[in-house]
């Protein structure tokens, strides 16, 4: 009490230094207000002599362009660059970042070791926040062998919204103890404390300078400064990583079944990074720089932001560093579907992530007053069930123009009360989250609420748990559904939800939303790199939010659905720490050769995996490799290995000037050996051969070397798919290895018969009987300009 009555004179007086101050300087220079920027240093040109040690110089470079020339009080300026000072990054990437005036931003490029000054950017959570309402096991193909293996002592570092502990996926009843070469932390903070990490959650840290310094300081009122996780993302991809199997996990009666992650007894440690406000670059990469010296094996980060270049891109950059340091790191693609060209996180280290559906569905239908059903997808039946005897008023606010506007959409403030009490309204989705057209539709005093897919998700269908009885409908269910509704005077309908149905064909199918290639950084580098389910995951969720994530959602439940490349991301980050435990010697680029070659590119029902949004198949920029298949992962034959310098020598073909380089190279002594004639002759497993525009090349030659991680003598055969524009070659035809280990190396050459307007697709299986190693083809002719 006593503080509030002496702040306000305080305040003022500061306020009016403060204003003094400006003013005065306005009459100067105009100061551009301070932003975040990292800045990557090159360690070795620090002077020898001058410094204690590496920090010592980043302070002294910081202050060397915050001083003010003016101010005679070298003590003034040397806390100011104190203050300014917010991270040092030490293992991934070298550097700092600092808060800067764009001046001081320029100042800085030009000093000595300064590599690169980029500004602060802004990450996005993957999620298409779906979540559902229910509960229900994760049953894929994953989950059943996983019990077979022992002895995990993998630890899976989770980049994202915190963790909620009390959630039974991280019980660490059974569990050994924590590895002695973990030097990781749990940070405590308001509802966090030591006894919140255990023998699962074997880290918890936060990383928040970034976000404050963009945003103000955090409302500890309405936000934890802790690593518990409010919104629910970070624990749900946490625990589909490495949950702890959680028997009768169900939702107010819902379908029951065990929760468990892809690696149950692997152990993650969750680097809390994504806030409120976001998820900030330099909060990122000093989360990346830490879990790498805390010592996780597999990085899972499921967010992304736009892709500009990959010494720009803070992500390519630290998860360089990580994969430098034997750390897999996966990454999700985006959910920037259908349309092309919507990849984030294209760098060839790490492993990058679509999504696809299961072969699990809460089928619903919607009946129609003249008597047509309709089929879709629902979780919540509602508090007052509507009865399916009974025909309800339907509504539809838009007209059958095919383009939706702001009242067929159902956004905010656009339902007038009085057409739509007591029926039920159809949306068109788009626009606004899914599930606040069912908010939107709820508030307006609608009984219930059809959701319409639109052309660009055609019939996809994610399940939402909506605050009122919802039925998701398809494109053309969806037309039908307006068709009738327009055409009639006194359409009616009702919906029937009927549950959890197994065994859907067919799946997997390539969810919509997944983010497409080709790849618009390097055409050569096949992405995405493979896709996992990713389309209504049920896993564990906070205490804190209710499962659509609203505000106005009061539920509280212990497990979610929700739907998007983040959520395909972890599953692929458990089963690499499975093939880490099992195979502790292999490389990053190994485990990510085994998951791709295995993968497979067909659906439960014998046909080519197809594409949401189209109902056909899908293509290799949809799914790259296909789907992933765990068990034959374990065991791929053959690898394409990769190290350090191969991925170096990949971005000495990408032109970047020698300063660009050096930020990957950090001080070590790397340079460029160019040894590969063409970016697409990385060693990677999936092979993209990109004619140039001139016609006068006809011919490209790719190399790849495999390594024998089977049999120590087999005798793989090559098979290559045909295509019409170009006929292929691979030599040698036939490889025989003579033991573990071995590399023997192939040649596979194009030469154009047509040039083709499209790609085409096709693949390269290496088999010996017994394995299958296949790669996806992409042949690309370019447009002449
Ligand atoms: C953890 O799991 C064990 C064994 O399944 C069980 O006995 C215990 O009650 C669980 N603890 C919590 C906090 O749920
Ligand atoms: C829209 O409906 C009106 C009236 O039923 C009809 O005359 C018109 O052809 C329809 N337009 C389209 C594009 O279906
Ligand atoms: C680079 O450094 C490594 C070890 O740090 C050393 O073995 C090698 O000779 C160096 N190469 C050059 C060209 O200096």
């Amino acid at each position: 009490m006593m503080m509030a009555g002496k702040c306000p004179l305080k305040w003022l007086l500061l306020s009016l230094l403060c204003h003094l101050t400006v003013t005065l300087a306005v009459t100067t220079t105009v100061p551009s207000p301070k932003k975040t920027y990292i800045v990557h240093m090159d360690k070795s040109e620090m002077p020898a002599d001058s410094f204690a040690d590496h920090l010592d110089w980043y302070a002294s470079t910081l202050k060397s362009v915050v001083a003010n020339p003016d101010s005679a009080e070298d003590d003034n300026t040397a806390g100011e660059a104190a203050q300014r000072m917010m991270y040092s990054y030490e293992t991934a990437f070298h550097g700092f970042a600092a808060r800067l005036s764009e001046e001081e931003a320029e100042r800085m490029e030009e000093g000595l070791g300064v590599l690169g000054v980029f500004p602060e950017t802004v990450y996005h959570l993957h999620t298409t926040r779906s979540p559902m309402f229910l509960g229900l096991e994760t049953e894929d193909s994953t989950s059943v062998w996983s019990d077979a293996l022992t002895d995990h002592d993998v630890i899976v570092g989770v980049l994202d919204t915190g963790i909620w502990p009390e959630s039974p996926s991280f019980n660490d009843t059974g569990m050994s103890p924590v590895p002695p070469r973990w030097k990781g932390a749990c940070e405590t903070g308001r509802g966090f404390t030591k006894h919140n990490c255990n023998r699962k959650i074997v880290g918890a840290r936060i990383f928040y300078r970034g976000y404050e310094a963009a945003s103000g300081k955090i409302n500890e009122q309405d936000e934890y400064k802790s690593p518990r996780d409010e919104d629910g993302h970070g624990t749900h991809t946490a625990a589909t990583v490495a949950g702890s199997p959680v028997e009768g996990a169900n939702l107010l009666g819902y379908a029951r079944g065990t929760a468990r992650g892809m690696a149950p007894k692997a152990r993650v440690a969750a680097y809390k990074v994504c806030w409120a406000g976001g998820c900030f670059s330099s909060d990122i990469l000093s989360a990346v720089d830490r879990a790498v010296a805390d010592g996780v094996n597999v990085l899972s980060i499921s967010l992304g932001g736009s892709v500009s270049s990959y010494y720009r891109d803070s992500l390519s950059i630290a998860t360089f560093g990580a994969m430098e340091m034997g750390v897999f790191v996966s990454c999700s693609a985006g959910n920037g579907g259908p349309d092309p060209i919507s990849l984030t996180n294209v760098s060839p280290w790490v492993t990058t992530v679509g999504a696809s559906t299961m072969d699990r569905d809460f089928p619903s239908m919607v009946k129609l007053g003249n008597g047509q059903m309709l089929s879709g997808v629902s979780l919540y039946k509602g508090r007052r069930i509507l009865s399916t005897k009974q025909q309800y008023p339907l509504v539809y606010m838009g007209s059958n123009s095919s383009t939706p506007d702001p009242s067929s959409l159902c956004l905010e403030g656009t339902l007038d009360p009085h057409s739509v009490v007591g029926k039920i309204v159809i949306c068109d989705r788009g626009v606004s989250p899914r599930v606040d057209k069912g908010r939107v539709v709820k508030e307006a005093g609608g009984m219930g609420m059809i959701l319409a897919n639109t052309a660009a998700n055609g019939e996809e269908l994610v399940a939402d748990s909506h605050l009122l009885p919802a039925v998701a409908l398809g494109a053309k269910a969806g037309k039908a559904v307006k068709q009738y509704t327009l055409t009639n005077s006194h359409p009616t309908a009702t919906l029937a939800i009927l549950g959890t149905k197994l065994g859907i064909r067919p799946s997997p199918v390539v969810a919509a939303f997944s983010s497409r290639g080709p790849n618009f950084l390097t055409p050569e580098i096949l992405k995405p790199d493979l896709v996992a389910p990713g389309v209504n995951i049920l896993a564990a969720w906070t205490g804190k939010a209710g499962p659509s994530g609203l505000p106005s959602d009061h539920r509280r439940v212990r497990f979610n659905i929700l739907s998007g490349t983040s959520m395909s991301c972890p599953h692929v980050s458990g089963v690499a720490a499975l093939l880490k435990a099992r195979h502790p010697e292999w490389s990053p680029a190994a485990i990510k050769s085994a998951l791709m070659t295995t993968a497979y590119v067909h659906d439960n029902a014998y046909h080519p995996l197809r594409d949401a949004s189209t109902g056909a198949p899908s293509n290799p920029f949809t799914h790259g490799a296909g789907h992933i298949n765990p068990l034959k992962a374990l065991d791929p034959g053959l690898v394409y290995d990769m190290g350090v310098q191969d991925y170096f020598e990949f971005l000495c073909t990408q032109k970047l000037t020698p300063l660009q380089l050096k930020v990957f190279t950090k001080s070590s002594n790397r340079s460029c050996r160019h040894i590969l004639a063409n970016p697409g002759d990385l060693n990677n497993p999936a092979i993209s051969a990109v004619f140039p525009e001139q016609s006068s090349v006809s011919v490209l030659t790719l190399h790849r070397t495999v390594t024998n991680v089977g049999p120590p003598i087999s005798t793989y055969h090559a098979k290559v798919s045909q295509f019409k524009g170009a006929s292929v070659e691979v030599e040698p035809r036939t490889l025989h290895f003579t033991s573990k280990n071995q590399k023997l190396s192939y040649k596979i050459t194009f030469t154009t018969k047509t040039r083709q307007p499209i790609p085409e697709f096709g693949g390269l299986m290496w088999s010996d009987e017994k394995r299958k190693v296949r790669s996806p083809i992409v042949i690309t002719w370019m447009a002449p300009m």
